[in-house]
């Protein structure tokens, strides 16, 4: 009795709409809230598609029109947020299985049809991202950002599942080491007026940190310093790089997962790569099934096939030499020549993976000349233990490398590129102290993403895209 009087009493707890698309359990009272896609119907009944981001699919509510106010009805238009009471009901009609019989409905906000910008027709992506404060709310957007979702509880379900720790490596930093690219400054003096030193320099010891800082490129050399200890640790964080790289695989803020495992070698480095990719894409594939066949159909017809290809098939392996040797015997002209010691363009590494080899291929052992200063040097004098992970249509996916271990090397390597040695003595001091072989690697989390949604441009991956000359929202 109690129990049937709190029953009333208590408004329905609402439900999200995808577990109520999966129940069985029909004929009961339910609440379910979210944002109107469609209104369709006649005089006597409404049929509204509801979502609420749980899931790709709509629920659809069933109004009797001679139950409800004229002008509610009127007011339920693309857009709106409504929350339904009413009973969870067998579906008559095609494509659902359930539906909701309205009893009564609240809405919250009205979206005026003549102003919103989503109405039921389709939207290019270009004019999606300008308003990128509303996009989440269309099928595609929903399913990345799922998607999305999925792929950093998996990242770090993986490395927690295999004794790896997650480090917090700094977002702003003091040394200029890793090379990858431009820095973003951080600084706090006043830039009309800042304060110069004797020789007419600005002073940055008056500055915040009392020094240069700069937004990270790379958690990579203090992920070092944490393996030195804990053995395998990953940082996953947003990196910053300031290059003018205005392509639809670069960002100027992207994130970056980052393991680094000490007492392991290039080999072991591989089949990390390799075993956490191929970890990544079946988890997505037994996750996120239905976002995966919304976009299969939409925008890649061979997006769930590739992504079952990957997984079941071994990496190539190849050396950055083997490589050029294939390139040089290309049947194809490229805009960039290549020859060895270049770095390989995206054009190459599309033509190894797309239709040389046609899978994911792992080259190694660059020459040293194009990579940073930190990578193990081979004996060969000219080359160092560097690996780049190639995607199909996304060209280099991973890079990483095992790491110099050897304190006079690794010196006279800073010393040789003209990296200020008074800036590194704590990553120097890894190597005096207890120094391990060890090795690590970073993937770029959006490349990951454009991968397995099979979207073609970056900034349709991360929901606040900053690229040169935006930074919106
Ligand atoms: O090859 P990168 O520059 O390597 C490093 O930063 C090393 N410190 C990683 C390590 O060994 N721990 O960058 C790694 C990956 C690239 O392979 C690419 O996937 C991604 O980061 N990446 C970018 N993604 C989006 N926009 C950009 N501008 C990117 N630059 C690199
Ligand atoms: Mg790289």
């Amino acid at each position: 009795m109690i129990l049937i009087i709190l029953h009333t009493l208590m408004e329905q707890r609402r439900s999200f709409i995808k577990d109520l698309l999966q129940s069985t359990d029909v004929d009961r009272d339910i609440n379910a809230k979210g944002w109107v896609r469609t209104k369709r119907g006649n005089k006597q009944v409404a049929f509204v598609a509801l979502n609420d981001g749980s899931t790709i699919n709509n629920i659809q509510i069933v109004i009797d029109i001679a139950n409800f106010d004229e002008d509610q009805i009127k007011n339920i238009t693309t857009g709106a947020s409504i929350s339904v009471n009413g009973t969870l009901v067998k579906s008559m009609g095609k494509g659902q299985s359930v539906e909701i019989q309205a009893k009564e409905i609240k809405i919250y906000g009205t979206a005026d049809p003549e102003t919103y910008p989503l109405q039921k027709k389709g939207h290019t992506l270009e004019f999606l991202r300008e308003i990128a404060h509303l996009r989440f709310r269309t099928n595609t957007f929903g399913a990345i950002f799922r998607i999305r979702h999925a792929m950093s509880f998996a990242v770090h379900k993986y490395f927690n599942d295999r004794n790896f720790y997650y480090l917090h490596t700094p977002i702003v930093t003091g040394s200029d080491a890793e090379g990858a690219g431009e820095m973003f400054r951080v600084s706090t003096l006043d830039m009309k007026n800042p304060p110069k030193t004797e020789d007419g320099e600005i002073d940055f010891s008056e500055d915040f940190f009392g020094k240069e800082t700069n937004l990270t490129v790379s958690g990579q050399l203090e992920a070092e310093l944490g393996a030195t200890a804990l053995s395998n640790v990953y940082t996953f964080g947003p990196t910053f790089r300031a290059e003018n790289s205005n392509t639809p695989r670069h960002l100027a803020e992207f994130w970056m997962i980052e393991p680094e495992m000490a007492f392991y070698d290039i080999d072991d480095d591989m089949d990390l790569a390799e075993d956490f990719l191929k970890y990544l894409i079946k988890y997505a594939l037994e996750n996120c099934k239905d976002d995966l066949e919304f976009l299969n159909k939409m925008y890649d017809n061979e997006l769930i096939e590739r992504l079952n290809s990957v997984v079941e098939n071994k990496f190539e392996r190849i050396t950055y030499t083997e490589a050029i040797d294939v390139l040089l015997k290309a049947d194809q002209k490229f805009e960039f020549p290549i020859k060895w010691g270049s770095d390989l363009q995206s054009e190459h590494e599309r033509y190894l993976v797309e239709k040389y080899y046609k899978k994911p291929v792992m080259v190694s052992d660059y020459p040293k000349i194009i990579k940073a200063f930190y990578m193990k040097q081979n004996d060969d004098g000219k080359t160092v233990r560097a690996l780049d992970v190639l995607f199909p249509r996304i060209g280099e996916i991973i890079g990483g490398s095992q790491r110099e271990e050897v304190y006079e090397k690794l010196l006279d390597r800073i010393k040789e590129m003209g990296i200020p040695e008074k800036d590194m003595w704590w990553y120097l001091e890894t190597r005096k102290f207890g120094t391990v072989p060890h090795s690590g690697f970073g993937l770029g989390f959006e490349r990951l993403i454009l991968f397995v949604t099979g979207m073609s441009n970056i900034r349709d991956v991360i929901p606040f895209p900053r690229t040169p000359k935006n930074a919106e929202f």
